[in-house]
């Protein structure tokens, strides 16, 4: 599926380097208990804003009484390790996964008869028909594209008409968060980690989606206190290091919580997840 390395764009061979050193660390990044713990609880809310699985239709009559339901056509992109692959298929039965990185794509345990598709392209031009997907995750891959209007396009072409994006991606609003991040790319760890590593503000991940004739349905903010101590221990190695870790790591989710109701506060986090469609009026 993926053409030539000759068709791929420098940005995206790098990428693909990147991700062939990296891959062995995100299947390690959940290994502790809190991080994991933490990771399942932005799924969560990931998938709180995807559509909910559809109900039956309508029972047919006496010895044929299956109930259909319909089929809801999901695509995880820059799937990575396929963290949120297995939660479109708890949803919907199946799904396909795109990543451009095979060291990311096998990572992802695959059984003999898994319902699930990996399918190694480059999101900014997807081997796919028009209108094939009802919805599609997107979860922390946007920040590495060069050209992320052209993937976000991209996107809204494999939408189906009323599909939704469900996007995760880090914020960048908070003064605090953007002097954490500069800290962090000064560690000599980063350099392993991420070659590139942005984060939008809400406007302007507002601006990247209107461009691409998308448009934001729901908002919810997550990670505040919890975010830089449990989204990655290899990076940000306190937790692991202490003891009664889990319980800690819990009560930072708690005011987090907490924290993610309260109006403006809100839009300091560390996080943000949305769900996009279509710009009203637009075909
Ligand atoms: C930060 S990882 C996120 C992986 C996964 N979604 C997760 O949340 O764990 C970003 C992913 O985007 C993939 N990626 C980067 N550039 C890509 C491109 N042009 N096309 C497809 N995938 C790409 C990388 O290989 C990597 O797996």
């Amino acid at each position: 599926m993926l053409p030539s390395m000759a068709g791929l764009s420098e940005h995206t061979r790098e990428q693909i380097a990147l991700h062939r050193q990296v891959a062995h660390m995100y299947r390690r990044r959940s290994a502790y208990p809190f991080a994991e713990a933490f990771q399942d609880e932005r799924n969560a809310i990931l998938m709180s804003l995807a559509p909910a699985r559809p109900a039956p239709g309508p029972a047919g009559t006496a010895a044929t009484d299956v109930p259909a339901a319909a089929t809801v056509r999901a695509l995880d992109l820059g799937c990575g390790t396929g963290i949120t692959i297995d939660l479109l298929v708890e949803r919907y039965g199946e799904a396909v996964g795109v990543d451009v990185s095979q060291e990311m794509l096998d990572g992802y345990q695959r059984g003999p008869d898994s319902p699930v598709e990996l399918v190694r392209a480059d999101m900014a031009a997807l081997p796919f028909l028009e209108g094939r997907f009802d919805v599609v995750v997107c979860r922390s891959a946007l920040h590495h594209m060069d050209d992320e209007v052209g993937v976000l396009s991209e996107i809204c072409r494999v939408l189906a008409p009323d599909g939704s994006l469900i996007l995760g991606e880090p914020a960048n609003d908070n003064v605090l968060t953007r002097a954490a991040r500069w800290w962090v790319r000064r560690r000599p760890s980063f350099g392993k980690l991420h070659t590139i590593d942005r984060a939008y503000t809400r406007r302007q991940l507002r601006e990247l989606l209107e461009q691409a004739g998308l448009e934001v349905r729901r908002e919810q903010r997550f990670g505040f206190i919890a975010y830089p101590l449990c989204d990655n221990p290899d990076l940000v190695p306190v937790l692991k290091l202490l003891p009664f870790a889990g319980g800690i790591a819990a009560a930072l989710r708690a005011v987090d919580r907490l924290l993610a109701r309260i109006p403006v506060v809100k839009n300091q986090s560390w996080y943000t997840m949305l769900e996009v469609g279509r710009r009203t009026g637009r075909p």
